[in-house]
């Protein structure tokens, strides 16, 4: 760095695109190029080819006086060409050695084509159905999404991001993205600083302790102040706070973004946002451009707060960029720029990462309801129905940028692999009914095909397949664009078209299993009641239908379990299991004066986080504690017995919650401290041990951030055991102080 001209570092701090359909050589454009020729650019993001990127790699070394080599990123959000299925379902396997293993192919895939950092994992826990996001994310629950982010750092890290087939993880988006107001995509987020501790930033901390080396800065606003100028958070709890010491990266012209917030015109923007500790700008350059000038001359503007001289931003230009060397330096690209570039590098064997998917796919996916009709014998004559019956470029899912529709095999030819049946094939219902809805949707390319005859027609050639066939599977759901960024909607349910269709296969009388493809949990409102069998199925990837048909076929047994509620209306949402009390609990003695809704039934069919069947049967024991009491530095013992008495083995997730019923504030109702995966051959039983400590029920109290408080109550916790948030038992454990 003492080198480095100040123009240098700056240039260091530059993140660009590589743009769309971009060629390598010579014939990259222009802006990109002569940024590269001048030493103007730190690294690139969206290469798609080992060959960009080092041809990228080449051109920015000759363009660098002192050969600073650039690092590339890519967003790897489910998989990299291996498509995986979305972050949600994963999460719902609530299996973190199958999410470090997905996290580890993707990793692989994407350093054998230069890639040395993903913009994952997306860590952001949402409780609102109707953000598009939910797709990317590990769902409602902090402990979850806890310990997702670490697997999935250990999984794309290893012990060392420039190990082989390693790269760079970066935890996103830092933070709250996941609550914006009335779920709107980028809109801003006004929570209880206790919130933000308890609920959404848990998922940071352990992603940072996990080793992560960088982090993406929200779009949002927190507690009315931006994240891409939010010192305390990102300077304060991130750095001081966690001790993370890796880079931080804007989002995508989130600097610029500041000015659109209303703190200032860009120069004071990009002071705000370098003061904060965005150490690199993504795509919108104004670091580049306005750096130059406020290095000179420094800020000073009293009405955006604040007032920085020429020295002072120098300094904050060489922590950045001293930063993004370090981060180079961690990469091993300081010592060879060429790293995992190598002209010979190879992905990893793609029918390995196929395997891979085709487990997750099973593994993520939520059997809600099952009246006795599932597992289908193989020679069941089924006829499949619906818009996804045949689909290959649904189910990748958002963010697939590197998924490619030709590797999916859609549900028919999936169920005819398995079974050697050929499925009678019904389109059954158009996706959306609107128009203009399909403009936005095929936004992206074309996803959304709609068929142009009447519903009545398409509708009358659905119940005659049906007619053929002993069971019908619907395939209903989501188009890929519904979910992901920039997707919000009013409405999370399933569209009007497909549950017509849906409530026309279900007067039938035949036995009608539901699937559901979806970036989001939807509010199933009548179809649950509709369907003999429902299957929650996500967008799942490359091998998603492969995964269904297993589990509908019987040749793997559900254990997914929903890591976001799915709610019965969608004007439920917001919507979690950890629900404050309220002075008037929902459902209470009164018909009307209780928290709740006016216009919906008690016994509407929410299914609670944490729910999932299987095709078999397990008891739980009654839980026993090693003391009912016990001093706050002494762990204490739950043990409990699962049995399992059904006639197949079953993977059980058992989950462990607590309840406080005095404390200083108003608690969540609920919140899960501890769970287990245990594989259950039938007919055996095991004894679970859950180690309770009185950390697990200490809790924030804060006034600001500053002043946030971690206390510790002494007195009664209840313990909370069962297969879900819901279905549980009680123990009762007494903390002395
Ligand atoms: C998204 C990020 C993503 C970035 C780069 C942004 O719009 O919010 O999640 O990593 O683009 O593609």
């Amino acid at each position: 760095m003492a080198q480095m001209t100040l123009a240098e570092k700056i240039g260091q701090l530059n993140l660009m695109a590589a743009g769309e359909g971009l060629m390598t050589g010579a014939r990259q454009p222009t802006s990109l190029a002569g940024r590269l020729d001048t030493g103007q650019v730190g690294a690139i993001f969206g290469t798609k080819s080992l060959a960009t990127a080092r041809a990228m790699q080449e051109r920015a070394l000759a363009g660098s006086r002192l050969r600073i080599p650039l690092f590339f990123a890519e967003d790897v959000i489910h998989g990299h060409r291996t498509v995986f299925p979305l972050n949600i379902g994963l999460a719902c396997s609530w299996d973190m050695d199958l999410i470090a293993a997905t996290s580890r192919f993707a990793a692989a895939e994407a350093a054998a084509e230069g890639l040395h950092q993903v913009y994952a994992p997306m860590v952001d826990i949402s409780r609102d159905a109707r953000w598009g996001r939910v797709a990317e994310g590990p769902g409602e629950e902090p402990l979850l999404a806890a310990r997702i982010a670490a697997a999935a750092v250990r999984g794309f890290q290893g012990k060392d991001p420039a190990g082989k087939g390693r790269v760079a993880a970066c935890l996103k988006h830092f933070v709250a993205y996941g609550a914006p107001e009335s779920g709107r995509d980028y809109d801003n987020v006004s929570l209880a600083w206790e919130d933000l501790l308890a609920t959404y930033l848990p998922p940071f901390s352990a992603g940072v302790e996990a080793g992560a080396a960088s982090v993406m800065v929200a779009f949002n606003a927190v507690n009315k102040l931006p994240m891409h100028a939010n010192g305390p958070l990102i300077e304060g709890w991130l750095r001081a706070g966690t001790g993370f010491d890796g880079l931080v990266v804007s989002d995508y012209t989130g600097v610029a973004e500041l000015v659109a917030h209303g703190l200032g015109p860009a120069p004071v923007a990009v002071a705000r946002a370098i003061h904060a500790g965005v150490d690199m700008d993504m795509v919108g350059e104004d670091y580049l451009r306005e750096l130059p000038a406020l290095a000179k001359s420094g800020v000073d503007a009293p009405d955006a707060g604040i007032s920085l001289t020429g020295a002072q931003v120098t300094a904050l230009v060489d922590r950045a960029c001293r930063r993004v060397l370090d981060f180079k330096q961690r990469l091993g690209l300081l010592d060879d720029p060429f790293r995992g570039m190598a002209k010979t590098a190879r992905p990893p064997a793609r029918g390995r990462g196929r395997a891979l998917a085709r487990k997750a796919a099973a593994s993520a996916a939520v059997l809600l309801k099952n009246d006795g009709v599932l597992p289908l014998a193989a020679e069941t004559r089924v006829a499949l129905i619906g818009p996804f019956a045949a689909d290959r470029a649904n189910m990748l899912g958002t963010w697939a940028v590197s998924g490619r529709a030709e590797d999916v095999t859609p549900l028919g030819e999936a169920v005819t692999a398995l079974t050697g049946q050929v499925p009678a094939i019904a389109w059954g219902a158009n996706i959306v009914d609107e128009d203009w809805l399909v403009q936005r949707l095929n936004v992206h390319g074309v996803t959304v095909r709609q068929d142009p005859r009447p519903e009545a027609e398409i509708m009358a050639e659905a119940l005659a397949t049906a007619g053929q066939a002993e069971v019908i599977i619907a395939a209903v759901g989501e188009a890929k664009e519904h979910a992901g960024e920039s997707s919000s909607r009013l409405s999370p349910d399933l569209p009007a078209p497909q549950r017509r269709l849906i409530a026309a296969l279900a007067a039938t009388g035949k036995p009608l299993v539901v699937v559901l493809f979806a970036g989001r949990p939807l509010a199933l409102g009548a179809v649950a009641e509709q369907a003999d069998a429902l299957l929650y199925a996500w967008h799942g990837g490359v091998a998603g239908p492969e995964g269904v048909a297993d589990l509908l076929f019987g040749a793997a047994n559900p254990s997914g379990r929903l890591a976001m509620a799915l709610p019965a209306h969608p004007g439920e949402v917001p919507l979690s299991y950890a629900h404050e009390p309220t002075g008037r609990p929902f459902p209470g003695h009164f018909a009307k004066f209780r928290t709740g809704w006016l216009d919906m039934p008690d016994d509407a069919p929410r299914f609670p986080f944490g729910f999932g069947l299987s095709y078999g049967q397990v008891e739980y024991g009654m839980p026993q504690l090693s003391r009912p009491r016990a001093l706050a530095d002494r762990p204490v013992t739950l043990r409990i017995n699962v049995t399992n008495s059904g006639p197949c083995e079953v993977v059980e997730t058992v989950q462990l919650y607590a309840s406080d019923p005095v404390a200083r504030i108003t608690r969540p109702g609920r919140w899960l401290i501890d769970f287990q995966q245990v594989t259950l051959p039938p007919g055996t039983s095991r004894e679970l041990r859950f180690r309770v400590t009185s950390d697990q029920f200490s809790y924030p109290i804060a006034p600001s951030l500053e002043g946030a408080e971690w206390v510790r109550d002494p007195g009664l916790i209840q313990l909370h055991i069962g297969p879900n948030s819901r279905d549980t038992q009680m123990a009762e454990l007494t903390w002395l102080s």
